[in-house]
């Protein structure tokens, strides 16, 4: 298989807001063929004529994805690192000498849940308890997969829980992990591709220099998951694609209420294997403030998903790529679909709240700035949210219940559907203005429930009128002079979008300023020429690290 990433620009949907309700299962397809269960001693079947998905049961991981005539689209071998279809959780607990372990959340209970002609869903349970100790991180889960009639993907979730009671701990990630099965690849490097002496270890383990990979042209690219890395408000589809046969393999997250860390969070999409990830808890870019940790005793318990694992195909080759495009552009399309539908009615947990079980919030959000002028209308508008309550700018850290963010209209209004009931505080910032904004009231949520906050307005803190400013208060620092890369370190992907995503650019600093730091003259000075888009560190002639002054 040829395989190609593909991820959406952000600049696609940043401006979109979605407030929808679920629609009746549109998805099913009449005349399709009836979705089937197989259930055996060791392994699960689940199968629509579309796909068919293997799992090991009880533990639940899936082995096998057949479509398209591709016998199996993952990458599995027993016992192996080739770890095929799962979830998992990085954890650890107060007082360990190791480092964090891998827990697979493997079940030990399989239950067929619902088994109909239409849908078909699956359950893959484990109950932790004292007598297990530190085997396995301290969780109840309960990992679903649901196949429908007619649709080509398969949709997961999990319920997570810490019983009331139960010891201290804590997770560096959760997420669930696809590893694709892979002959040949063209536009992405492969695993063998990165192992020395083929790849070259640049400043950490996870960037490395393609010097010698099997495809020609891939040579002096730079290959860094942390290059594939997406805001939580844009990361609504990614995937790879195959050209032979032409099949894409797309994760789709119709909604981001379970991601941590609220809209502006990044986080991984794929790397090089290849792999698929969908991240549900990470201390990715923000590091200990959003480390999720729960204290002895304190209950927790957390709906992730479902996402969409969405599968698609066009046999009409062309060997020009526009295949790839088709599919992307048909990914694309599934996306909406599946955003249109959120909450989906069809998940049979009582955990995952449908759209009759949740509230909403409306109000109107207003600027007042004494020293500027807001005619009313403000093209580049607020982002208004909801987060457990807090401290101003606290939804940035959150990282243990749900968010609910969107976006107000030109005039401030603005509506927040499909909210998970409870308390909330309602938060809010907007772009060119300075600050953060929470309202002083704690939010209650219910089912069926429409609270009006009325009209909030927020006040940019000031203390006068500006005399000059650098940049514009966007929570972006794309605006400034973001330097070409190290020739020698080029990621193609990034030549003329998010450049600032390419590697090594830190060090472009001291090669540009080798002897002084910058100084921006105000009324002269252009920050979008003449100030570096990061606060980096210095490597003197010396190689001694220096703080950057400026
Ligand atoms: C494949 O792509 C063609 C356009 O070239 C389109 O007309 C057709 O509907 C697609 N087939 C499928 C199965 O999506
Ligand atoms: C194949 O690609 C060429 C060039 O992009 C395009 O003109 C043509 O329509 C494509 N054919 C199909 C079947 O998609
Ligand atoms: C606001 O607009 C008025 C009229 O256009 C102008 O006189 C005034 O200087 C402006 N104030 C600021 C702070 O831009
Ligand atoms: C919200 O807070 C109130 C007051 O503390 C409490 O009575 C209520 O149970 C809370 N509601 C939810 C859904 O947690
Ligand atoms: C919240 O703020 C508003 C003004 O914005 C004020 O009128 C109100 O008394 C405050 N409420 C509380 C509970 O502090």
């Amino acid at each position: 298989m040829l395989l190609k990433r593909y991820q959406l620009v952000p600049m696609f949907f940043v401006s979109v807001i979605f407030i929808f309700v679920s629609t009746a299962s549109s998805q099913t397809q009449r005349g399709s063929q009836r979705v089937r269960l197989h259930v055996q001693d060791d392994q699960v079947v689940m199968d629509n004529s579309i796909l068919r998905v293997t799992f090991t049961k009880p533990q639940g991981h899936i082995t096998a994805i057949k479509y398209n005539g591709i016998d199996n689209l993952l990458d599995y071998t027993h016992g192996e690192s080739n770890l095929g279809g799962y979830w998992d959780a990085d954890w650890n607990y107060p007082g360990s000498k190791n480092a964090a372990v891998m827990d697979m959340l493997e079940g030990t209970e399989f239950k067929a849940i619902m088994e109909t002609d239409h849908q078909v869903e699956i359950s893959f349970k484990r109950r932790w308890d004292a007598s297990l100790g530190h085997k396995l991180a301290y969780l109840n889960t309960d990992i679903r997969y649901i196949m429908l009639r007619g649709v080509s993907g398969l949709y997961t979730y999990s319920v997570l829980e810490h019983e009331n009671g139960w010891p201290a701990f804590d997770i560096a990630e959760a997420r669930l992990a696809f590893k694709l099965n892979s002959d040949r690849q063209k536009e992405m490097p492969s695993e063998r591709d990165r192992e020395p002496p083929r790849g070259e270890e640049l400043a950490y383990k996870e960037a490395m220099l393609l010097v010698d990979p099997s495809e020609p042209e891939l040579k002096g690219e730079v290959d860094d998951k942390y290059q594939y890395s997406l805001d939580n408000k844009d990361n609504k589809v990614h995937g790879w694609i195959s050209d032979n046969p032409s099949t894409g393999f797309w994760i789709i997250t119709p909604s981001n209420e379970f991601k941590t860390g609220g809209p502006l969070k990044q986080d991984l999409t794929s790397h090089t294997g290849p792999t698929s990830l969908s991240m549900f808890i990470g201390d990715h870019y923000v590091g200990k403030d959003i480390h999720f940790n729960l204290q002895d005793g304190e209950y927790w318990k957390k709906t992730l998903g479902p996402v969409f694992i969405y599968l698609n195909s066009n046999s009409s080759q062309n060997h020009s790529g526009s295949t790839r495009d088709l599919l992307w552009k048909d990914a694309k399309a599934q996306m909406q679909k599946e955003v249109d539908s959120w909450p989906y009615n069809f998940p049979a947990s009582v955990e995952f709240l449908k759209s009759s079980q949740r509230g909403s919030v409306i109000g109107r959000f207003l600027i007042y700035d004494r020293y500027s002028n807001i005619s009313g209308k403000l093209a580049d508008v607020p982002y208004v949210g909801l987060a457990l309550p807090g401290q101003l700018g606290s939804w940035q850290a959150e990282c243990k219940g749900y968010q609910f963010w969107t976006r107000t209209d030109t005039n401030g209004y603005f509506t927040i559907n499909n909210i998970i009931p409870g308390n909330y505080s309602l938060y809010a910032w907007a772009p060119g203005f300075v600050g953060d904004f929470m309202h002083n009231v704690t939010i209650p949520v219910s089912a069926g429930s429409k609270f009006d906050v009325g009209v909030l307005t927020f006040q940019p803190p000031r203390a006068g009128p500006t005399l000059w400013e650098i940049g514009v208060p966007d929570r972006s620092a794309a605006e400034f002079f973001i330097p070409d890369p190290d020739p020698k370190y080029i990621n193609n992907l990034y030549m003329n979008v998010e450049k600032y995503r390419q590697y090594g650019l830190w060090e472009r600093y001291t090669d540009l300023y080798p002897k002084d730091d910058l100084v921006y003259k105000v009324g002269t000075s252009d920050y979008k020429k003449d100030w570096f888009f990061a606060q980096v560190t210095r490597c003197k002639l010396s190689n001694k690290i220096l703080p950057h002054t400026s």
